[in-house]
């Protein structure tokens, strides 16, 4: 398939680009580099061993987004579906200027929509996220649950967006929708070339965790220890990226294979592991014990939540293979490697 991954530079839209790329599809890159440096593109292609093709614009731009399906129809090579990554993501920005998030998100999205809708592009995997669940849904999640809720601006774009995709779904022929509801990913590709590369002060904990380890920052703040968990410490289901990636392409290959329909999948492992067993893992594949202090709770934080992954299990015939051990040490190997991450350009 050709297939238009928006946001294709960031975390894992760019290692879904190799993944995509490894199981025999074309791809076609566009990114505003809002949040992705350019200069990944060469690493990727370097992986790739072959040239991509790259679109350099912001989604919210309808007209460009309208040329760019315009322009790749005329030429023989229009899309036969959509990765849809690209959108701004840090829960506590959102919070603070939620009309950017809601402007920027649902804005570059109802342009994608709306491009697809008039070129004939019938299929589209859509980066969602645990955070639709809210604060309500019994643990571990599970997708028929209907309340979907959350408690920052940037999870509200995702639950709206997951809405607004469903909508437009039922009126549109022949489309077909994966709305993949992600957990939290972590490492990084084995060659340590790719990675994440938040910019500021990480607001995750394992860029937080790896940049302490290399020495970018002093220490880590436990965001409290007292939760009714195993250790006191919050307990999150980290998936690795490279997993994930596998799941995209798991996901396209399925609703290769559907009549119209719009599904939910959790992509997730199943099981929790806490702040402190985190730490712990990072510390066994650095070799050094790494500082931390315990700090308050952080606002809005849930104790713990993990996928139930047996829907995806089974339809998408998918499962993550990669351990907590195998995120550590390929974060590691990416954060060692590039201390300041990608490099400036
Ligand atoms: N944490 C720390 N110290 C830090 C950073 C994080 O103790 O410096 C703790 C948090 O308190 C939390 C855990 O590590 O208990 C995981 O925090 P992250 O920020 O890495 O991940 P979250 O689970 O809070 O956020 C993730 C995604 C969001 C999504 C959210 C809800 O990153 O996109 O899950 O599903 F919205």
């Amino acid at each position: 398939m050709r297939v238009l991954v928006t946001g294709g530079a960031g975390f894992i839209g760019s290692h879904t680009v190799l993944a995509l790329i490894e199981a025999g599809h074309e791809v076609v890159i566009v990114d505003s580099y809002i949040n992705a440096k350019p200069s990944v593109i060469p690493r990727l292609e370097a992986l790739a061993g072959k040239e991509l093709e790259v679109h350099a614009f912001d989604l919210c731009d309808a007209e460009k987004t309208d040329a760019l399906f315009a322009n790749a129809a005329q030429a023989g090579a229009g899309f036969d579906a959509v990765i849809h990554f690209a959108g701004l993501k840090a829960v506590g920005e959102s919070v603070a200027k939620p009309g950017l998030y809601y402007t920027n998100n649902l804005g570059s999205t109802l342009s994608l929509l709306t491009a697809m809708q008039k070129h004939g592009v019938t299929r589209l995997v859509f980066s969602s996220s645990a955070t639709v669940y809210g604060d309500k849904a019994p643990v571990p999640y599970n997708e028929e649950w209907d309340f979907l809720n959350s408690s920052s601006p940037y999870g509200q774009t995702k639950v709206m967006i997951e809405r607004i995709a469903t909508d437009v779904a039922a009126v549109s022929e022949g489309w077909k929708v994966a709305l993949l509801r992600y957990f939290n990913p972590v490492g990084a590709h084995p060659s340590g070339q790719i990675g994440e590369d938040p910019s500021g002060i990480p607001n995750n904990l394992m860029p937080y965790i790896s940049q302490v380890a290399v020495g970018r920052l002093a220490q880590l703040t436990v965001h409290g220890a007292d939760y009714p968990t195993t250790d006191g410490t919050c307990e999150r289901d980290y998936i690795h990226v490279m997993d994930l990636a596998a799941g995209h392409v798991a996901a396209l290959n399925h609703l290769d294979a559907q009549e119209d329909v719009t599904r939910a999948y959790n992509l997730g492992s199943g099981t929790g592991t806490s702040v402190l067993d985190l730490l712990h893992a990072m510390e066994r594949a650095v070799g050094k014990p790494l500082p931390y202090v315990v700090g308050p709770r952080r606002a809005g934080d849930l104790p713990a939540f993990w996928a139930d992954a047996a829907r995806a299990n089974a339809e998408l015939d998918w499962r993550t293979e990669k351990s907590i051990d195998d995120m550590c040490a390929d974060t590691w190997r990416w954060q060692s490697q590039n201390p300041h991450g990608f490099p400036e350009e």
